[in-house]
Formats: structure tokens, C-alpha cells, sequence
């Protein structure tokens, strides 16, 4: 039985972030998680380096980012592992052609990777992905969403519109608050927000 006097515990998200034009939008995705109370947590590909530094991350999230494999902190438990067990929510935004591929597949190649390999049952798994618009409408990447979803992963879009590659159609990353709002849905279905 809990008392009135508990107070509850913040919310735990994960955002992983891979290596797409639309990485910028994650800054704004881990700023609109804390600025609801969420604790956050961010883990980025290789690939996302290439287009936005760990700085904001880790300003923002007010904790280390997850860059690689062999990132160790305190623990012995690597992080991948102990991110898994932490997490209330997962969200991945953006989520690149390759890194839902690798996870369709069971992949476990990198830090973000092997924590989407690690995850509990019971945690949220929420996908956002970019992509150019053939990306998104190839054979492969429509089997692996569909592989994704059967397991039940949430996705979020993509949204239609002007991409940076100079295309027009499907495949842009939906708007942070739609992904912000999804992922605090996904909470609030776990009485955790
Ligand atoms: C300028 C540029 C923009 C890219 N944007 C995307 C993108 O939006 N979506 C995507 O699936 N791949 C994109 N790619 C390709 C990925 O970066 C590439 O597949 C990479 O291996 C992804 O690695 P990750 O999934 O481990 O982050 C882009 C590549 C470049 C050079």
C-alpha cells in the first residue's frame, strides 16, 4: 500500500538519437521531455555524431550521453544493459533506415542497438523515423517497420513535406510535440506522468 506522503519518482526516458539531418530535433525532443519532469537519458549512434555534438545532450539531459559500447561510468553493469532496465520509455528520434533495420534484425552492434535488444517487456518503445522518401518507401524499410510493429513498437510518422536531401514527400521526422506528446502518453498509460 502506498501513503499519500510517497512522492512519485520522475518518469525515465531513453532518447536515442542516429545519424540523420533531422539529430538537431532531438535537442529540442530531450528539453520538452525535461521541461515535463522527465528524467532522460541519451544515447547516440556514431553516425549522429557526425551531425550534432553530445554538448546539448548532455546539458540539457543534465547527464552523461552514451556515445559507444565501452562508455563506463561507476557501475560494472555496461550501460546499454543498465539503460534497459532503467527506462520507463524508449524513443528513438530520429530513427535512420539502417538503425531500424538492425533492430528488425536483432542487430546489436552499438550502444543504442544492443539497449533496444535488452529492453524489458514492459518498457515503451517508441520510433520516429527520417528518412529520404524512397528510404522510407523501399521494400526493406516497409518489412522491417511492419517486423517492428508486429512486436509492438510504436511508430510516429514519418510526416510529408520538404526534405533537406531537396525531395518532397514522406520520410521528414514528425514534429517534436507529436513525438513529446506520444512519448508522455506512453507514460501516462504506465501511471508514470
Ligand atoms: C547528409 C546525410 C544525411 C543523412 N540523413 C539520413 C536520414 O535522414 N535518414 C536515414 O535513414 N539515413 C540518413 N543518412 C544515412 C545514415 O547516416 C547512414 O545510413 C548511417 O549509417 C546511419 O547510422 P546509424 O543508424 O548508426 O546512426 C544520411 C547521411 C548523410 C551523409
Amino acid at each position: 500500500m502506498s501513503s499519500f506522503l510517497e512522492t512519485k519518482r520522475s518518469p525515465q526516458v531513453v532518447v536515442g538519437v542516429t545519424g540523420s539531418i533531422a539529430a538537431h530535433k532531438a535537442v529540442d525532443l530531450v528539453s520538452f521531455l525535461v521541461q515535463r519532469d522527465c528524467a532522460v537519458r541519451v544515447v547516440m549512434t556514431a553516425d549522429a555524431l557526425r551531425f550534432v555534438t553530445e554538448v546539448p545532450f548532455k546539458t540539457l539531459s543534465r547527464n552523461p550521453v552514451v556515445k559507444d559500447l565501452y562508455d563506463t561510468d561507476e557501475d560494472w553493469v555496461p550501460q546499454h544493459i543498465s539503460l534497459a532496465d532503467w527506462a520507463d520509455v524508449v524513443v528513438i528520434a530520429p530513427a535512420t533506415a539502417n538503425t531500424i533495420a538492425k533492430i528488425a534484425c536483432g542487430i546489436a552492434d552499438n550502444a543504442l542497438t544492443c539497449l533496444a535488444l535488452a529492453l524489458r517487456p514492459e518498457t515503451g518503445f517508441l520510433i520516429a523515423p527520417a528518412m529520404n522518401g524512397r528510404m522510407w518507401s523501399h521494400e526493406a524499410t516497409e518489412e522491417n517497420v511492419r517486423i517492428l510493429t508486429a512486436r509492438g513498437v510504436n511508430m510516429i510518422g514519418p510526416a510529408e513535406g520538404l526534405q533537406a536531401c531537396g525531395y518532397s514527400g514522406k520520410g521528414r521526422m514528425s514534429p517534436v510535440e507529436e513525438v513529446g506528446a506520444q512519448v508522455m502518453e506512453m507514460l501516462r498509460e504506465r501511471n508514470l506522468a
